[in-house]
């Protein structure tokens, strides 16, 4: 019998409001430290921008968890930074501190960036995307990304990770005008390095917003809403059928207006969103991703089986995807890893 929705792969059919059963799983981060043979390609490479930016390398370990996990999906591995860096803001990873860059503090420092160069300095990525296609089989994606204006300015401007993001905030409440200059052109640099990875492979694409969750209505709306629908109408002008996963993480009850007025095509929930609002709120509208706790499966044993079990009988006879709340942890036994797939993919 012939199951088209099948042959296109069950994230994509999964993506386009389809339950399948079993459903989809990929993870984020899921290359990454947990995996000594990350670890191994990470040393060869230099720097982690130099692992990002070096497309053989960067192949290696996108394939790594792939190799074994029966995953659904692999994720080009880049780093939602690599905006600022292409936009010609120094970006460092400093072993055990986390990113460090050389933070935006006015208006005026806006004029540092350099839109026209980043396409150019984008190209290491697509060459990655277009190596990983070949290697995967048929009906498993390469997933492309790019992290949400709003998050990535965060980093611009506070030079780094931050509790609070009070800078960014404040310059947002100070000088609304700039903080939108500096918004638009992120919006403007993400469409063309989304668009970039459709055309090098990307099958299907994930907008992260890590820091969505610390705004009030007026500014999630303005700073995470509007940035998201200018960035997937733009790339849908050029791809109308790339599949879109945003991932507003610890926006609460707001996710469903996002999902309603973002127009994409699934959302991220993460940890804290709990299974009944993921079902009965967001599930009716849009395919729903998540939210395994990143810390149950460092914990693995009878708290993971209980934990993914739940989440299966409640998530999975509608459009689901399974993954983390959160990036995976570096500490996380492979063997759990392993474990989650097998109960996933009801094998265990
Ligand atoms: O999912 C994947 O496997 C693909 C690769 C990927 C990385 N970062 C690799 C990475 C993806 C999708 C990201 C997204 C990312 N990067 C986010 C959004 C998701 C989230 O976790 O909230 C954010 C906020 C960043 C910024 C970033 N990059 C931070 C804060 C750090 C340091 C903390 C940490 O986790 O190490 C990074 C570094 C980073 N990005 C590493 C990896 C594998 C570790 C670098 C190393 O090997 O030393």
């Amino acid at each position: 019998m012939l199951r088209p929705h099948l042959s296109r792969g069950r994230l994509v059919s999964a993506l386009t409001g389809k339950a399948i059963d079993p459903p989809p799983i990929w993870l984020m981060r899921q290359a990454g430290r947990y995996l000594p043979e990350y670890r191994d390609a990470r040393a060869k490479a230099g720097s982690f921008l130099d692992l990002c930016l070096n497309p053989a390398l960067a192949t290696e370990v996108t394939l790594q968890p792939l190799r074994r996990f029966d995953l659904d999906a692999a994720i080009v591995f880049s780093d939602i930074l690599m905006v600022p860096h292409a936009l010609g803001q120094k970006v460092e990873f400093i072993e055990g501190e986390g990113p460090k860059l050389a933070p935006l503090h006015h208006a005026e420092d806006l004029a540092r960036l350099d839109p026209v160069a980043a396409e150019r300095r984008f190209a290491p990525v697509y060459e990655t995307l277009a190596r990983i296609g070949p290697e995967l089989p048929d009906g498993v994606p390469v997933i492309g990304f790019c992290g949400a204006p709003w998050t990535v300015a965060t980093y611009m401007v506070e030079g780094g990770g931050s509790k609070e993001q009070a800078e960014a905030r404040l310059w947002a409440y100070r000088d609304p005008a700039s903080f939108q200059q500096l918004i638009d052109l992120l919006v403007e640099a993400s469409i063309g390095y989304l668009r970039g990875q459709v055309e090098a492979g990307a099958g299907v694409l994930q907008i992260f917003d890590s820091w969505a969750g610390n705004l009030s209505d007026d500014e999630f709306a303005r700073w995470c809403i509007h940035p998201t629908r200018a960035i997937v109408a733009g790339v849908r002008a050029a791809f109308p059928d790339i599949p879109i996963i945003g991932f507003p993480r610890g926006c609460g009850a707001s996710a469903e207006r996002y999902a309603q007025e973002t127009e994409i095509d699934a959302i991220g929930c993460d940890t804290s969103t709990s299974l009944a609002y993921m079902r009965e709120t967001l599930q009716g509208r849009l395919t729903v991703q998540g939210n395994l706790d990143p810390l149950v499966l460092v914990a693995g044993g009878a708290p993971l089986d209980r934990r993914t079990k739940e989440i299966l009988a409640r998530l999975s006879d509608r459009p689901f995807v399974f993954n983390l709340g959160h990036g995976i942890l570096p500490e996380t036994p492979p063997e759990h890893v392993a474990r989650l797939v097998e109960l996933v993919k009801r094998k265990a």
